[in-house]
């Protein structure tokens, strides 16, 4: 079945009825009871969902810890197949990585794992299922993770949106083939429907709001326009930037994240840019005028403790190849890393702790790729040659090159791999091991 349009009018009924979710904070300690759920994410009024989630929704429970607060995590599995936890983007000890094969055994259905860690980075992450993720993300087994600084600047509403998409029936039933061939060869599996989903409703005109914007999706890219209010980006995946940035474009490859702080002028709105009329993800409704605008310059946030990047040891260089009108490669699936797919024996390449390492990522495919590098944050490095943002997902366009620089300080085995699930499925993913 092909569903590759996402539109409204050929398909489903508008987003503009996305409610916005009650948040379900959790603080450490506590348990995420992973089974199906029942959910509502088509329009109040159109069809429910069957899929998977956390204590009984989906997304699971935002859960929340000070920046340095220490995590436990009963997780306890009931959806009937292996699964495991993953806590994106933090700087996790490895053997909480809950990578099944690489970091640990999956969790068996109906058994129970206790993650437990500390959160170093303050800042906008999240966690999904890394079991058969392509199927288990698209089921909906994912949340926030919100590490907050010990000092927050000074906002009226810190808000989580959490965007998705997802290939639904007119009736709201979700449409299977999860591993479809043809997805995993060309962009992934698409949905047909997106939208937010929000921690907060209605805010007031002059209200300054920290949005922290997390791309779920298992394959879309989200490129989106922001209207009604004005501001800053002043995170890119967790990482506080040097000084805020002007809201140019928004591209949010799967997983990434940015944090803007802004202050309402109008009702805000989320749109998915497409080449026609833009695509309503959400909205958050203006009600009345705050007496008492926090306004001026919005300031940076406190820059994260990141290693400063060394002399390069190793300069390396990974090519991704295959996938639908790409080139021949050797590996034996439909994706491969220098003619390799999937995970070897042997590590993709071998640091030593604390080393830095060069790695160029050659996007020798017909698709954009998102790659990410697990238990660290890495720099792209700027036209410039010196380290860039620093992110734990970096786009890069098909045909495009980008190089990152990374301090390689946290020892044990990590994953690096395309974060478009299914293309990870499908042989894009290897492995790195940090002495
Ligand atoms: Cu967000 Cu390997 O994962
Ligand atoms: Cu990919």
């Amino acid at each position: 079945m092909k569903t590759a349009i996402l539109s409204r009018r050929t398909l489903l009924a508008s987003a503009a009825a996305a409610l916005a979710l009650p948040r379900a904070t959790l603080a450490a300690p506590a348990v995420l009871r992973a089974g199906p759920v029942t959910a509502q994410i088509l329009p109040e009024g159109d069809g429910a969902t069957r899929m998977l989630g956390l204590n009984g929704t989906t997304p699971g429970p935002e859960l929340r810890v000070p920046q340095g607060g220490r995590l436990e995590i009963g997780f306890e599995n009931g959806i009937g197949a292996e699964s495991a936890l993953h806590w994106h983007g933090i700087r996790i000890e490895n053997a909480m990585d809950g990578v099944p094969g690489l970091t640990r055994e999956p969790v068996p259905d109906g058994g129970r794992f206790d993650y437990v860690f500390t959160a170093p980075d303050a800042g906008t992450f999240w966690y999904h299922s890394h079991a058969r993720s392509w199927e288990q993300v698209e089921q909906g087994l994912y949340g926030a993770l919100i590490v907050d600084e010990p000092e927050p600047p000074h906002v009226d509403h810190d808000v989580t949106v959490l965007i998705d998409d997802w290939r639904l029936d007119r009736d709201g039933t979700l449409i299977g083939g999860f591993g479809d061939m043809h997805d995993f060869a060309h962009g992934g599996r698409l949905g047909n429907f997106a939208r937010t989903f929000l921690s907060v409703a209605t805010v007031r005109r002059g209200d300054r709001l920290r949005l922290r914007l997390i791309n779920a999706a298992t394959a879309r890219i989200f490129p989106i326009g922001l209207s009604g209010a004005t501001g800053r980006i002043v995170a890119l995946d967790g990482m506080p930037l040097a000084a805020p940035r002007e809201i140019g474009e928004i591209i949010l490859a799967p997983a990434q994240r940015m944090d803007l702080i802004v202050d309402v002028e109008d009702t805000l709105r989320f749109d998915l840019l497409t080449r026609g009329e833009p695509y309503e993800l959400g909205r958050i409704a203006v009600s009345g005028d705050t007496p008492d605008p926090i306004g001026g310059d919005i300031p940076a946030l406190a820059s994260a403790d990141a290693a400063t990047p060394g002399t390069p040891a190793q300069d390396l260089t990974l090519r991704m190849e295959g996938g639908a009108m790409g080139g021949r490669h050797s590996g034996d699936d439909i994706w491969a890393f220098n003619g390799v797919s999937g995970l070897q024996d042997a590590p993709f390449a071998r640091f030593a702790r604390g080393e830095t390492a060069r790695i160029r990522l050659i996007n020798d495919t017909a698709f954009p790729h998102g790659m990410h590098l697990h238990g660290h944050h890495f720099h792209e490095v700027a036209a410039d040659g010196t380290p860039g943002d620093l992110r734990d997902t970096t786009l890069v366009a098909a045909g495009e090159t980008r190089d990152i620089l990374c301090v390689f300080d946290n020892p044990g085995k990590w994953l690096l791999h395309c974060h478009m699930l299914g293309h990870q499925a499908s042989g894009m993913k290897t492995w790195v091991e940090v002495g």
